[in-house]
């Protein structure tokens, strides 16, 4: 059975909406591996817009299952990952003004950048995951670069318009994980992934874990928004 790693990043923005200190996405984490999650994912970017350096520094205290840090290649983050040690790290393209990731790493391009962070981590005995676009040069760089596994980005998967053209970026992404796989690649993916479009993506075998967050925590909102009023009744009654 492939694992799930819930993202939680999206706790953090609802927290950051109000400056405050709740939704507690260390809360949310624990929560996620009370129902089952196999991981732990959270974005520390470089504006801290969600997650801020404390959540990362408890949620490695109290994670019990596996913590993955996203972050850019940059030497910055880099330091903080190599002193808060993460079980895994994914490497993500990050640009200030994006809503979300958009578009995998552009490992072919930067090589030698991106080489130079994989060491870093794993001489600090990190695991590293590149997350890249279903693309032979791109598999093959990451490869060349060190890393252990890559994350497959399936957003134009998740987005794609109409049936077929889903139907291709199926093809595109089962066609990059058995390029991966034959390279000696551990296979991961994610990114736009829900409820209605998990199911053919969580069918191609090779496929190790899931790393899904905005319609998990979209969900959750709409699961638990019922009670949470009929709690406020309750009280102001
Ligand atoms: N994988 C990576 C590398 C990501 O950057 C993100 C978004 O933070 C996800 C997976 C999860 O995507 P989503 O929130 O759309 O499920």
């Amino acid at each position: 059975m492939p694992r799930l790693n819930v993202n939680v990043d999206h706790v953090a923005t609802v927290r950051q909406a109000r400056g405050g200190n709740e939704p507690d996405p260390v809360l949310a984490a624990y929560l996620a591996e009370l129902g089952g999650a196999h991981g732990i994912v959270v974005h520390l970017r470089e504006d801290r817009r969600h997650i801020q350096d404390r959540d990362l520094r408890i949620l490695r205290e109290t994670v019990r299952t596996k913590l993955n840090l996203e972050m850019a290649s940059t030497d910055e983050m880099t330091a903080i990952a190599r002193e808060i040690k993460p079980d895994m790290v994914t490497l993500v393209p990050e640009k200030r003004k994006e809503l979300t990731t958009e578009g995998g790493l552009d490992v072919a391009g930067n090589l030698k950048g991106i080489s130079r962070t994989v060491k870093g981590l794993r001489d600090a005995g990190i695991f590293v995951s590149l997350f890249i676009d279903p693309d032979n040069e791109q598999i093959k760089a990451s490869r060349e670069s060190g890393a252990q596994m890559v994350e497959i980005h399936t957003g134009s998967y998740a987005e794609a318009a109409d049936e077929s053209v889903m139907e291709d970026e199926l093809k595109k992404i089962k066609k990059a994980v058995k390029k991966a796989t034959e390279l000696g690649l551990r296979v991961a993916a994610g990114h736009g992934l829900n409820y209605v479009n998990a199911g053919p993506v969580a069918l191609i075998k090779e496929i190790e874990e899931f790393n899904i967050g905005h319609s998990i925590v979209s969900r959750a909102l709409m699961v638990g928004f019922e009670n949470a009023v009929r709690e406020m009744v309750r009280i102001i009654d």
